[in-house]
């Protein structure tokens, strides 16, 4: 944001104004210098934003000019400083091969600054106009059953056809020049939640040639790949099938490598353009899906500027930690904080139910987002298109322009954003656990799930976690982790050698590194680690996995953690070492695991590892978090509150800001361990009550 250095000259401006002419000669040189350094801003007369961005997704090619200015003047009301605009719009922006109109954006643009509002630009690249599709029928995607999707909704194209990038290039080109410098312009969008792939013959093609440029040899793709196996043997790169869901695990993750660098490549094709006529000042990100894993956002978020996803719920409430574990996801992507470019305004149209969300949860909502880390949230979407697909989904005002009942809650957002801004500007979320992340891991096991029921690995361990440090980093093994007093991978399956020696470095510096259950088992092309789970950790753990049990039934667990039962998974372990502690024991159930150890732990180098080869219900998991972050010294970020009470710090120069949200259906009183700032109600206070919904932001100086 350019805010700072605009208010900055607002206030020099005022203050050369307002010299009197007796000190002109004395103080012209200064106002002169000053004038000179700012001109470019001056004339520019760019919005000046709060740091806390409140914004919606606005669609000016679907109204009358005369429109614009009356919904507007309806977002300044409301606190909206950000408008997204463009995404969709190809055929408006093109409306025939290389006949390109953008006036309409550019007054957009110049009358949403006149309101205080900053944009977005979209390329709209997910909605290709249809004499594009007409006339290149090849830009078209080929869906998995071969058939070739067609004109009329979005993401029909084929992400990896050169004819598509090149016209969506030469798109994305045109608006950069016309609007890269454009001090109203803050930022970029590429495309729209990136998801559709092409199954065509010459995506094929550039898979076996990838393929090539990984593998080198044949022989190697054939040993890396077992291929002996069903004489699936390769003698030529063009037999090379692409594979989904059921295949050959080290085709298939291959295919998904793939998949992502092709998107990351597509990106590539327009952020270079984007990148080479506009100011640095404006960043280029993507709108991402959170949970997604369509692609691996590791290998295309390492381009952008900043991390931005869509954060919606759905049918039914916010769960503050499955959202929360999103949120933490996409802070991960670049280690910082990051925008919700969408979220929900109420209700959606796309679940089973649209159930509209209570009032207060959207509030509830837009504070979960920026205490995770988000500096924007961004409704999608202001009003909807009097025809379209989403008609009935959640706006914040109605199809005649005016409020929705929702909109007074935005506007109290807004207040409070602005409010809230000084504080909260330049802080950050800093956390003392981390959990693991791999989508090679997530793909892997999702392939051979081998219990139907296998899912939400992850959230199990993040909740507990969450609620005992009250502030969790996700991150990829291949993160640098010296930070960390705690490491949690749970079912991390795919562990490469670069991976282990980045592990095996965080233990032997002091770090405690715990493995969930299905943790290394295989190799970096999908393949079995001849040594067992947990592959090249078994010797430092000092045990390992004899035998991996998928469970009708759970089975019964005691030990250290109190006695509770392990549902869907079982690993049977064998301690090698007589250090090796066994934290956790199966009780009777199959026969094979009565008795044997399901938790280890040993001390490593000056730190430790832990194994749990149990899944574990949420009263053990509890006791389990509870255990892990004590032994590892990590402290809850505020100190003991209700459960149910969400606690979000973050921290910058000048001390510590605390968001609480009570997601429980009571009032809930906490009581602070010291006097902070109530920074939405002003005034310094020793304990907040919140009701159901409620909100408290509270600052502390360092
Ligand atoms: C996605 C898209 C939007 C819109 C919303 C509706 O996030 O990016 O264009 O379709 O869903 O919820």
């Amino acid at each position: 944001m350019n805010s700072k250095s605009n208010h900055g000259l607002a206030r020099m401006t005022r203050i050369c104004k307002r010299k009197s002419m007796t000190r002109f000669l004395v103080i012209a040189l200064l106002c002169a210098v000053i004038g000179s350094g700012a001109t470019a801003t001056a004339q520019t007369g760019a919005p000046q934003t709060p740091a806390l961005l409140l914004g919606t997704a606005w669609y000016p090619e679907q109204w009358p000019e005369s429109r614009w200015d009356a919904d507007l003047a309806l977002m300044q009301q409301a606190g909206i400083h950000m408008v997204r605009v463009g995404e969709f719009a190809w055929s408006r922006m093109e409306p025939s091969e290389g006949q390109y109109d953008l006036d309409w954006l550019d007054h957009a643009i110049a009358a949403a600054a006149k309101h205080g509002i900053v944009t977005v630009i979209g390329t709209p690249s997910a909605a290709p106009p249809a004499w594009l599709t007409q006339k290149y029928p090849e830009t078209l995607r080929t869906k998995e059953d071969s058939r070739k999707d067609q004109h009329g909704n979005r993401q029909q194209f084929d992400w990896a056809n050169p004819k598509y990038r090149e016209l969506a290039r030469a798109m994305a080109e045109q608006l950069a020049k016309r609007f890269g410098h454009n001090p109203n312009v803050v930022g970029w969008q590429i495309d729209n939640e990136y998801a559709e792939v092409s199954f065509d013959p010459e995506t094929r093609a550039q898979f076996q040639q990838w393929l090539k440029n990984r593998y080198g040899t044949l022989d190697n793709l054939n040993a890396r790949w077992t291929t002996s196996y069903w004489s699936e043997t390769y003698f030529d790169w063009n037999q090379v099938p692409i594979q989904v869901g059921y295949g050959n695990p080290g085709l298939l993750l291959s295919w998904m490598r793939f998949v992502s660098d092709t998107w990351r490549s597509y990106q590539m094709n327009q952020l270079e353009v984007i990148r080479a006529n506009s100011d640095r000042r404006q960043f280029i990100t993507t709108n991402m899906m959170g949970l997604f894993d369509g692609y691996d956002h590791y290998t295309v978020a390492q381009d952008l500027d900043l991390a931005a996803w869509d954060d919606y719920v759905g049918q039914g409430h916010l769960d503050p930690v499955k959202n929360g574990l999103a949120h933490d996801l996409t802070r991960g992507l670049k280690g910082k904080n990051f925008w919700v470019m969408e979220t929900q305004p109420g209700g959606v149209n796309w679940a089973d139910i649209n159930n509209w969300l209570d009032k207060g949860e959207v509030r509830a909502m837009a504070w979960h987002d920026i205490g995770h880390g988000a500096d924007t949230v961004s409704y999608w979407q202001w009003r909807s298109a009097l025809n379209g697909q989403e008609q009935y989904h959640g706006t914040l005002v109605g199809p005649d322009g005016t409020p929705d009942p929702l909109y007074p809650e935005i506007a109290q957002i807004g207040r409070e954003f602005e409010k809230a801004s000084p504080v909260l500007a330049g802080t950050s979320v800093k956390s003392e656990v981390a959990i693991l992340h791999s989508y090679d891991s997530r793909w892997a096991i999702q392939w051979q799930k081998h219990n139907k029921d296998y899912k939400g690995v992850i959230l199990s361990y993040y909740g507990p976690l969450r609620a005992e440090a009250q502030s969790v980093d996700i991150v990829p093994p291949s993160a640098s982790l010296g930070r960390y007093k705690l490491v949690v991978a749970p079912g991390l399956n795919v562990i490469t050698d670069a991976d282990a020696k980045n592990l095996m470095q965080y233990v032997n510096n002091g770090g405690h590194l715990v493995l969930g259950q299905r943790s290394g088992m295989k190799d970096v092309d999908n393949g079995l680690w001849p040594q067992r789970q947990p592959g090249p950790l078994t010797e430092p753990l000092g045990g390992r996995v004899e035998q991996y049990y998928a469970l009708v039934d759970p089975v019964p667990i005691e030990g250290k953690w109190g006695a509770g039962q392990s549902p869907m998974w079982a690993e049977l372990l064998s301690v090698k070492d007589s250090d090796v502690e066994v934290l956790m024991r199966y009780g009777k159930s199959n026969g094979w695991l009565d008795g044997q150890p399901a938790a280890i732990t040993r001390k490593v180098g000056k730190g430790r590892i832990t194994y749990i080869g149990a899944w574990l219900d949420p009263k053990t998991m509890a006791a389990a978090a509870h255990w892990m972050t004590d032994i590892s010294g990590v402290k809850a970020a505020l100190g003991p509150v209700p459960v149910g009470v969400d606690v979000y710090p973050r921290y910058g120069a000048k001390g510590a800001v605390y968001i609480l949200v009570n997601f429980t259906n009571t009032q809930q009183t906490v009581k602070l361990p010291t006097g902070m700032k109530d920074v939405l109600n002003g005034g310094t206070t020793q304990a907040v009550t919140l009701p159901y919904l409620g909100v408290a932001v509270l600052s502390v100086a360092k």
